[in-house]
């Protein structure tokens, strides 16, 4: 698409722009002397602590905008928070929400004319919808992310000697372990007061942080942006490492301009593997693959789900975050932030140093002076690519199969499976409170696989994450022992033997459709993949029996009704 900006005072219709200006507060004469309109793409909400401090971040951009001789106009768009909606009947608006958001900040940049743009992130959808805009406009900019909450810490075990790393993994587990009896509602109401002490998304390696760490790795955030904590506690104002980052971001904007270095120019194709490598070296959610293959649409960056596969099966797992490590995103950023895990992975060759980035230099430039793992003294939070946490091909896996013909995912997270593979007997879910009312029951039990189908992106719609299930999984002790396959997705804090994004899903006649209670399941990440162990006539025979899949009934005007009018698979990225 191309810059359809304009200017304010070109045209004959001056007069009308000061009356204009005037009513909404500007004034005309200062308003002509602008030198660049910024679109400050505003995703707040007093909602939800993931986005609540975007208000403070946008109104200092505005100053600093204003500063450097430009206007900068808010450009509102709805933050849909995942905690807020998992598990519940709106969990669709979530994965909706990300593209939602991307029209709203391409229509208000248009319409207010912009010339620039600096978008706030936040949770896990306003950090794939960020890049979105961007890389559609064109516009010069970047982003800037509020930034993550800080940890806690308990007195009892097993969370006292993780020490003050606890997230909202650890409540959330630690609520499905009292649930199952193994933990008192005193250790219980510990966790709740303690794992979160502020705002900011949620700590770790989950869905809000992967998506910084993908735009601080792709060029568009500047260098340890991706990593800062929100603020110091609840009743703070934002971390001084945030008010850094709108200062140097709104520097590094009217740089860009000086410069003509716009965002097509930045996400290039280099460094669409460059944010995957570093995802993967940091164990990144598998809603990364939806997130990455719609930016890289945008940005017209020719990328498909194969092509992550091959980016990511070649790097090691090196940062020691959770849910598959130790440590909370703000220890990452004590020891450097993201700059740590890129500088480990350009000198291993993983990464391409040449491409250009919002800070006008290149990535090896940026990352001249970040130190090596290996020579950051006492610390455990990034492991050298020679000695890792796990070698390459043990996080993310692209499957098919006989029960995905196109596509899905499997997150092992660092882990191997024992026999080289899960086999398991099946049990079928048609919603997810199907499969939560069996596993809180206690019918699901180890070597079961819980199959969850009719969530996708048109089925459910929405594609909803199963996390509510993970965790009960994980709470029971039942994590390495029952697989969970779905043609929904799952939340960044998810880990276990997790297969989503099974396409085709049901709800488009996948063979997901035809599983029974009893059928044999195997999950092979060697061979890559995922298959129901029946005969071929057996299979053939239930395939056309299938009949016309069951939908949600949900009415055809609302958002979710256009929403499954118009989304892809998730093979594609569920874009529309
Ligand atoms: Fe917002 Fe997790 S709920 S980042």
């Amino acid at each position: 698409m191309s810059d359809k900006s304009v200017s304010y005072w070109s045209n004959a219709e001056e007069g009308l722009r000061a009356v204009e200006l005037r009513a909404a507060g500007f004034e005309p004469s200062e308003a002509m002397k602008t030198n660049a309109v910024v679109t400050i793409a505003n995703p707040y909400t007093n909602a939800h602590r993931c986005n609540n401090r975007v208000r403070r971040i946008a109104d200092l951009l505005v100053e600093e905008v204003s500063s450097a001789g430009g206007q900068g106009l808010l450009v509102g768009a709805p933050a849909v928070s995942d905690a807020m909606t998992q598990g519940t009947e709106n969990a669709g608006y979530s994965l909706v929400s990300r593209d939602l958001m991307a029209d709203c900040i391409e229509t208000g940049h248009y319409a207010h004319h912009g010339t620039a743009m600096i978008v706030v992130s936040g949770c896990d959808k306003t950090g794939a919808a960020a890049l979105m805009p961007l890389a559609r406009t064109n516009a010069f900019g970047l982003v800037v992310y509020p930034g993550t909450s800080s940890p806690g810490r308990v007195d009892f075990e097993p969370w006292a000697s993780k020490g003050n790393n606890l997230t909202i993994l650890d409540y959330v587990e630690g609520a499905a372990a009292r649930e199952a009896g193994r933990i008192t509602q005193d250790e219980l109401t510990s966790l709740q007061r303690c794992v979160m002490p502020g705002s900011g998304t949620c700590g770790a390696m989950f869905t809000a942080n992967t998506m910084s760490t993908i735009a601080e790795a792709i060029g568009m955030m500047l260098p340890r942006g991706a990593s800062h904590p929100a603020d110091y506690d609840a009743a703070s104002d934002i971390h001084d490492d945030v008010k850094r980052q709108v200062q140097a971001s709104v520097e590094a904007l009217y740089r860009l301009m000086e410069m003509g270095l716009r965002p097509r120019d930045i996400m290039v194709k280099e460094a669409f593997e460059n944010a995957v490598a570093t995802a993967y070296a940091m164990g990144g959610s598998t809603n990364l693959y939806l997130h990455v293959l719609a930016i890289a649409r945008e940005a017209g960056v020719p990328l498909t789900i194969e092509d992550l596969q091959r980016i990511g099966e070649r790097v090691p797992l090196i940062a020691n975050l959770q849910p598959h490590g130790t440590y909370a995103m703000v220890s990452l950023h004590e020891v450097g932030g993201v700059p740590v895990v890129m500088k480990a992975l350009l000198e291993a060759g993983f990464l391409h140093g040449d491409v250009m980035t919002v800070t006008g230099k290149t990535l090896a430039e940026n990352l001249a002076d970040a130190p090596l793992p290996e020579d950051l003294p006492d610390q455990d939070v990034v492991f050298p690519v020679a000695r890792p946490l796990a070698a390459p091909g043990n996080h993310i896996s692209v499957l098919s199969g006989s029960l995905a013909p196109e596509s899905c995912v499997l997150k092992l997270s660092g882990k191997t499976l024992e026999e080289g593979e899960f086999r398991g007997t099946a049990k079928v879910f048609d919603s997810e409170q199907g499969a939560m009312d069996a596993i809180r029951d206690g019918r699901v039990v180890a070597g079961d696989v819980v199959v969850v189908r009719n969530v996708g992106p048109v089925g459910a719609p929405g594609m909803p994450e199963m996390v509510h299930l993970t965790i009960q999984l994980q709470g029971r002790g039942l994590g390495k022992e029952v697989a969970l396959i779905t043609d929904g997705r799952y939340s960044g804090v998810s880990h276990g033997i997790l297969v989503g994004h099974i396409c085709p899903e049901a709800a488009k006649g996948g063979p997901i459709g035809v599983v029974r209670d009893g059928d044999t399941i195997v999950i092979n990440p060697i061979t890559r993949r995922l298959d129901l162990d029946i005969p071929q006539d057996e299979m053939t025979n239930r395939m056309a029996q299938l009949g016309t899949p069951k939908i949600s009934d949900i009415p055809e005007n609302s958002v979710l009704g256009k929403y499954r009018r118009l989304v892809s698979s998730a093979h594609y990225g569920c874009v529309l």
